[in-house]
């Protein structure tokens, strides 16, 4: 299921760099299909973003290293690292390397989640971080 959306970006993107918008587009298409009318939200990527998931304690949710606004730069909840902010309008470059947004969702979901993210929860969360773009 996951392979075919990340060829499909990486094909449709190799012209040119990917627009966050485009991304979105893409995970909402494969959410539609599981889920038909499905149509990305702002608010729920917000209380996404925010929600406490609890399955690891050092990081219980996406704000433990990426702050309570994703405009804001972020600090790794263990190794203390420097990490830019997600929002594309104070980091240009965000969301615009498909084959880095899926690396990174994978990693993180599974971490906080304990699973990977659905196509939804990351449409969502796209349409979230990139509000004010
Ligand atoms: C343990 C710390 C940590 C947590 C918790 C965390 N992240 Fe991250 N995230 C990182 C790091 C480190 C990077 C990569 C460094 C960078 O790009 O600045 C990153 C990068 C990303 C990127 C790449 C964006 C891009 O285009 O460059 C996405 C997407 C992302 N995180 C989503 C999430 C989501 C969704 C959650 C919550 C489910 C989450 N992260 C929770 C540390 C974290």
């Amino acid at each position: 299921m996951k392979k075919p959306v990340l060829l499909l970006l990486i094909a449709a993107t190799q012209a040119f760099a990917a627009a966050p918008r485009e991304l979105a587009q893409a995970y909402a298409a494969e959410a539609s299909r599981q889920a038909p009318g499905f149509k990305a939200s702002p608010q729920r990527g917000a209380e996404f973003y925010a929600k406490r998931f609890a399955v690891s304690d050092k990081m219980p949710a996406c704000t433990a290293c990426h702050t309570d606004s994703p405009a804001r730069p972020g600090q790794h909840a263990v190794t203390g690292k420097a990490i830019k902010p997600l929002a594309p309008r104070a980091e240009a470059a965000r969301f615009s390397d498909p084959a880095k947004v899926e690396k990174w969702f994978r990693r993180n979901c599974t971490e906080v989640l304990g699973r990977e993210c659905s196509a939804a929860e990351k449409a969502d969360f796209i349409a979230f971080v990139s509000e004010g773009l």
